[in-house]
């Protein structure tokens, strides 16, 4: 069947395409039906189902006789090591922790916050929340302890597992005492702690409220599956929005196994048994779609790597590891591609590989620049493809679906729409615009199954933030157009979200811990453009009248802050005094006029402004800092 069939037939019976995939799950009692229409735009999948996710993922390929299979290959550029897990190994593994973790009183639907860095046991982890129908929220180990503890606030949950330290290249980062930090910080207190000691690092361990991981396990009851209603959470993943406060995206159990399983033959093209590395970070949606649960679940091998695109221990990483352990479908982001790129443009460690295994390359997370492109199909001789999602959606809503077609590549265009997703290009009244006009991207509702069905404890959040703004419509807070053959492109985010490095930001979550430092009385902070990461923040400090300080000192401050308060992910590391900020007439600040300022791109002066001159010393300030040359 051609792409346009499978669309096609998906708008055509929507009901009937998604019972269909659902038919590859492994169900306790099977779906009535697939949609189930909840009024107010509310929509859930499979509803009525009894399932479990872990033995979708785990146990069902054990009981088909493929235990000696490998589930998961450990990589380590940083310590060296090289491991590999059978499925039957991960079962029994993930059984004892399960079984340890009820054994201190974790049930189906509590919450257990997972900090930890990219080894086998952080999967271990989340496998073991779903056998027991807990629901784990994963944060990114860039994030720092106030980070934590606002999702320890707002999650609630009974337990955390976190590893003793994650390792960046030539830095150990002491998890331990972040979370010790915010769990003080936090109003909310977890029962137990469990703490993978790892040989880099031993923390210590505060009596009666952390366990050893390898301790509290010792002579428990392994855990059997705990079959979950269809609607039941599999995890809350946190992530960026306008403000400060993060939004809980929840993933529903039975959405998420029928859309994932059905991804990965028709988009990525691999069959059971086959190889499949996303080289992200089980912190972020990748890691949870496409790192753990995804290639678990449809019986491939997934990759956990730990290591960096280059210097762990050079540009050749990505190569060695493809070729050594037989991948067949490779993602990850365009700022990776870029950071190798810029060290080996010629692709010089590319020559020393075997990349015969290799048959396509995946991209996401932010916008897939032509050149990246170009480069990689260059070197790798295999289709580069861009693709289009969100942490909201879970998988792609845009793709080149090489698994059913593959469609001829459009530089700049993560392709078309994906089944269930019925994109559409609206006006600032929601009326849909025609093919080649800029918009605002939206989605028809309902989204398709594995998306997110609402925020966690915050419906009112997610119908002002998705659903308000166009009725009966998705807004993806994305901005772009479609062509005349049917081709996506995203353009621009339409808020204050920004991308840096393939990591999803906050300004204004930056601009509020700028705001509370004692000498600023206004700050902005924007996105410009980066030849490496894609995007990188700035910020703007305007002092209060009589703040008699060196203003670089206070921008080290502030900088300062931003780590200890957000994280290094952040990457925040330039910001600039200046006397004021330019306002419209009613005082909106132009961010978007200074981001055009920065980048060098055309721009209009806008009619509202309060005061022109003002934009050249902005402009002034963004060239001290390399910017605004154009
Ligand atoms: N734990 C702790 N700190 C972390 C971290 C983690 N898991 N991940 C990143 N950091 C830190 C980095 O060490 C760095 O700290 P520094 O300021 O002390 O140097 C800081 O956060 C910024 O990290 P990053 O933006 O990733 O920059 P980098 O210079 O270390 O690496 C790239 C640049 C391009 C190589 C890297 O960003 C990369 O591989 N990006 C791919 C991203 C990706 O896969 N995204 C997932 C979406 S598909
Ligand atoms: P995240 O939730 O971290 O996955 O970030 C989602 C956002 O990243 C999207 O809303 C886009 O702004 C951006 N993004 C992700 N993938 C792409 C892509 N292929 N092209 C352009 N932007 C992308």
């Amino acid at each position: 069947m051609s792409y346009q069939e499978v669309y096609q037939g998906w708008k055509n019976d929507p009901e009937g395409f998604w019972m269909e995939a659902a038919q590859a799950i492994d169900w306790d009692q099977a779906p009535s039906k697939a949609l189930f229409d909840k009024g107010d735009n509310l929509y859930e999948w499979f509803a009525d189902a009894k399932v479990n996710t872990c033995w979708n993922a785990v146990d069902r390929h054990v009981e088909a006789g493929r235990g000696e299979q490998t589930a998961i290959i450990y990589d380590s550029p940083i310590t060296h090591t090289k491991r590999a897990i059978s499925y039957i190994e991960l079962r029994n593994r993930v059984a004892s922790l399960a079984g340890a973790l009820r054994a201190k009183g974790i049930e189906k639907g509590d919450r257990v916050i997972i900090y930890m860095p990219m080894i086998p046991e952080a999967l271990e982890a989340m496998l073991a929340c779903a056998r027991l129908g807990a629901v784990h929220s994963v944060v990114f180990g860039g994030f720092a302890a106030n980070e934590l503890a606002v999702r320890i606030d707002d999650a609630k949950p009974k337990a955390i597992i976190a590893a003793s330290c994650g390792l960046e290249p030539g830095r150990v980062v002491h998890y331990k005492p972040l979370l010790d930090g915010a769990i003080d910080l936090a109003e909310h207190k977890p029962d137990f702690c469990v703490i993978f000691q790892r040989e880099q690092e031993v923390a210590h361990l505060e009596e009666g409220r952390d366990y050893n991981w390898h301790g509290f396990q010792y002579g428990v009851e392994p855990a059997e599956c705990v079959p979950v209603e269809g609607n039941h959470p599999a995890y809350i993943l946190y992530t960026s929005g306008t403000t400060g406060q993060p939004k809980g995206v929840i993933r529903h159990t039975a959405g998420q196994l029928v859309a994932l399983n059905w991804t990965m033959k028709n988009l990525y093209n691999v069959d059971p048994g086959d190889v499949f590395w996303a080289a992200s970070d089980v912190g972020w949606v990748v890691g949870h779609s496409y790192i753990c649960y995804a290639p678990l679940i449809h019986g491939n091998t997934t990759i956990v790597f730990e290591g960096k695109p280059v210097g762990t221990p050079d540009a050749g990483t990505f190569w060695r590891v493809i070729s050594e352990h037989n991948v067949k479908s490779f993602f990850t982001a365009p700022t990776a591609f870029r950071a190798v790129k810029r060290e080996d443009p010629t692709g010089e460690f590319v020559k020393k590989y075997d990349l015969g295994c290799l048959e396509q390359v995946f991209l996401a997370g932010e916008r897939a620049d032509p050149d990246t492109i170009v480069w990689a199909q260059d070197q790798l001789q295999v289709p580069v493809i861009d693709h289009w999602w969100q942490t909201e959606t879970g998988w792609a809503i845009a793709a080149n679906p090489v698994g059913i077609e593959e469609l001829p590549i459009k530089l700049g265009s993560p392709t078309v729409p994906m089944p269930g997703y019925d994109v559409t290009i609206l006006d600032d009244a929601g009326h849909p615009v025609n093919p080649g006009t800029l918009g605002a991207i939206a989605i028809k509702l309902p989204l398709p199954p594995g998306t997110l069905p609402t925020l966690w404890n915050a419906e009112e959040r997610f119908k002002k933030s998705y659903l308000n703004t166009f009725p009966g419509y998705y807004e993806t807070g994305d901005a772009g157009m479609m062509d005349e053959d049917g081709y996506v492109y995203i353009m621009a985010r339409t808020d204050d979200v920004i991308n840096v490095a393939g990591h999803r930001l906050s300004t204004g979550g930056m601009e509020e811990v700028l705001a509370n430092h004692p000498d600023v009385a206004e700050c902005a902070v924007i996105g410009v453009a980066d030849s490496l990461k894609g995007q990188m923040p700035v910020g703007f400090l305007c002092l209060n009248a009589g703040a008699d300080r060196d203003n670089g000192e206070v921008v080290k401050e502030v900088v300062k802050m931003v780590r200890e308060k957000i994280g290094p992910v952040a990457a925040f590391k330039l910001a600039v005094v200046v006397d004021r900020l330019p306002k419209t007439r009613s005082g909106k600040i132009l961010r978007g006029t200074m981001v055009s300022i920065a980048d060098g791109t055309a721009w209009k002066m806008p009619a509202t402004i309060d005061d022109p001159v003002i934009l050249d010393e902005i402009t002034v300030a963004l060239q001290s800092l390399g910017y605004a040359k154009g």
